[in-house]
């Protein structure tokens, strides 16, 4: 695949560990990729390399067909948002917002009207004289994004952006930041360890662990068709099963199931706890996967309800919507899922 942002096996090895395996990615022009994976994975190293702040061992990077992996960073005119904003603390917003220009000698003139472009596409006009300190995180978040924006890169690279404001702010930036992007049609790296940041504010995703990706598609491909146990259990949740071969059949818990052996000798089914319901033990389930087992706790969580089951493989959580009746602690219960459901892997395969 070719695309607008290309990166050809990228590779970074630091000491003898390796931050960075062999990464290729291409984004589209105009598109936002998320690469999402736990802390340590490697996304910062890579976005470094992305802007020219680390030199990669090997590999290529290309922006719109020209190779850049060994231009300078002010020549690469990538936009950058530090995890930590990185706003000078001395300068005014409109300052910090105009430094990139200043720097490459564009005219005053010009420096204070695309400011003020950039600072109400933000929405912060009327803040041009504050400090960093006399704003709130948010705001500063802002701050960060419009001196990114600024310079009219090609390509915005965002580092862990929302990960320090609290949970209400992050939503609405989420949603902000999505609407700022595709109205600029803003090609995008948008690192970040949440999966729903991930999930809500990308075309696509890569999911990276240990320094290479996992698996690269749209948000639903991620979720439902997991390519990896690793991306099936990092991105929402997941109940892992052990499953084992009797015969011709497939036992869960002991029970026999409805499914095709897939041909290992034993391995993992996972299933998404909404995915799972609760029924009477005694009440038939067709053609559904089942098991036994007994209601070991339940949590209400506001919107849904957590029902923790035991049986003899072990535990498992079932999520229900919140306002149903729902069976006493203790009580025996049958736990039923479509076949369709199942998320299929070897047991030990990462
Ligand atoms: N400058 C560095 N020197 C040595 N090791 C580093 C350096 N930067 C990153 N690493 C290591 O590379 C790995 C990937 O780090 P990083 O890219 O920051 O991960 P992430 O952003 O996904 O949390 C980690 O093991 C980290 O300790
Ligand atoms: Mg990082």
């Amino acid at each position: 695949m070719t695309g607008y942002l290309e990166l050809t096996g990228l590779h970074k090895r630091y000491g003898e560990s390796i931050a960075v395996h062999d990464v290729s990615l291409a984004i589209g022009k105009g598109e936002a990729v998320a690469l999402l994976g736990p802390s340590g994975c490697g996304k910062t190293t890579t976005l470094r390399m992305l802007a020219g702040l680390v030199d990669p061992d090997r590999g290529t990077i290309r922006v719109d067909g020209a190779d850049i992996t060994r231009l300078p960073a002010h020549r690469r005119n990538m936009g950058y948002v530090f995890q930590s904003y990185a706003l000078f603390p001395h300068l005014s917003v409109a300052r910090n917002i105009g430094f990139g220009l200043e720097e490459r000698g564009v005219a005053r003139g010009d420096i204070t009207r695309r400011v003020g472009d950039a600072l109400a596409l933000v929405h912060l006009a009327g803040l041009e004289r504050r400090r960093p300190r006399e704003l709130s995180g948010g705001q500063q978040q802002r701050v960060a994004l419009a001196r990114a924006l600024v310079v009219h890169p090609s390509v915005l690279l965002l580092d862990e952006s929302l990960s320090n404001l609290d949970a209400k702010l992050r939503d609405a930036m989420r949603h902000e930041i999505r609407s700022i992007q595709k109205s600029l049609d803003i090609t995008t790296l948008f690192v970040t360890h949440d999966q729903v940041e991930a999930l809500t504010m990308c075309d696509r995703i890569a999911v990276m662990h240990r320094g290479r990706i996992a698996q690269i598609g749209t948000p639903e491909d991620i979720y439902e068709r997991p390519a990896a146990r690793f991306v099936a259990e990092f991105v929402g949740r997941a109940n892992a099963l052990a499953a084992t071969r009797d015969g011709g059949g497939i036992r869960i818990w002991g029970a026999a199931q409805p499914m095709n052996d897939p041909g290992w000798p034993s391995f993992d089914i996972l299933i998404r706890p909404q995915r799972m319901r609760l029924l009477p033990s005694a009440e038939p389930t067709g053609d559904a996967m089942r098991v036994e087992g007994r209601v070991l706790r339940r949590a209400f969580v506001g919107d849904r309800v957590e029902v923790l089951v035991e049986g003899p493989g072990g535990q498992l959580t079932v999520e229900l919507p919140s306002g149903g009746t729902l069976p006493e602690e203790g009580t025996a219960i049958a736990v039923a899922w479509r076949p369709q459901d199942n998320l299929i892997f070897p047991p030990d395969a990462a």
